[in-house]
């Protein structure tokens, strides 16, 4: 790497750098402002860590443990309480992931009316803002299809029908789903970190 690429990596960024080219510098002067928005983005942080650090424990942690024959009675019953516990404290996670984030939208210069304007995604925070909602719209529906359909038939074939070739069927949609909630997930957060740092444009 040439040395003037180097030191550029070594020097601390400047805070113009930081929240470059929006209205945040503005609001950042002022001390209250300034704390609110390092506890929304503090808020949003924790729920990424709870949101996704609580998916790779339940497929990486949990249910290799109890997918052991003497837990085979039990599975998806046991798949089915850590999950819907899991789900409810998701739902709130997702709600507040809204709210922090368009408060943070809100200091970095984007109001909520702005989202409705095409003229906000020609930008290169606007494009990760946009791709932003679209994967949180898609994990909204997502989740929603997994929670209140598939996973509750899942549960209930497993009861009633656990050797059905249906059960397996809904198994693996419910897995399915899941990976492609925790991969939109991991895009979230990618993207979240993008916006901070200047997005498209580093
Ligand atoms: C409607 C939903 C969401 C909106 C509007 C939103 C918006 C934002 C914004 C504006 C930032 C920049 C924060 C700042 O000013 O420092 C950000 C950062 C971030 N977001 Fe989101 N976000 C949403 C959902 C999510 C979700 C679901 C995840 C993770 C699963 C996530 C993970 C992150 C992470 C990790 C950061 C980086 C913080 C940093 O590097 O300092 N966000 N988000």
């Amino acid at each position: 790497m040439q040395s003037a690429a180097l030191d550029r990596l070594a020097t601390p960024p400047s805070e113009r750098d930081i929240i470059r080219g929006t209205k945040a510098l503005r609001t950042y002067n002022c001390r209250h402002v300034r704390w609110l928005y390092i506890l929304s983005v503090y808020t949003h942080i924790l729920l990424a860590t709870f949101w996704i650090g609580g998916m790779i424990f339940l497929s990486f942690v949990l249910l290799p443990a109890i997918r052991k024959p003497e837990y085979a009675r039990y599975y998806h019953r046991l798949v089915n309480d850590t999950g819907v516990n899991f789900s409810r404290l998701g739902w709130w996670a997702l709600g507040l992931f809204f709210i922090t984030g368009l408060y943070q939208l809100h200091v970095r210069g984007i109001e909520w009316y702005d989202l409705f304007k095409l003229k906000t995604y020609t930008t290169p925070t606007g494009r990760l803002v946009g791709l932003k909602l679209s994967f949180y719209t898609a994990i909204l529906i997502l989740q929603a299809l997994h929670d209140f359909f598939v996973g509750p038939r899942a549960t209930r074939l497993g009861d009633e029908a656990p050797d059905s070739p249906e059960y397996r069927r809904y198994k693996a949609y419910a897995r399915t789903i899941g990976m492609l909630v925790f991969f939109l997930s991991l895009s979230m957060a990618l993207f979240g970190v993008m916006i901070v740092r200047g997005g498209f444009k580093v």
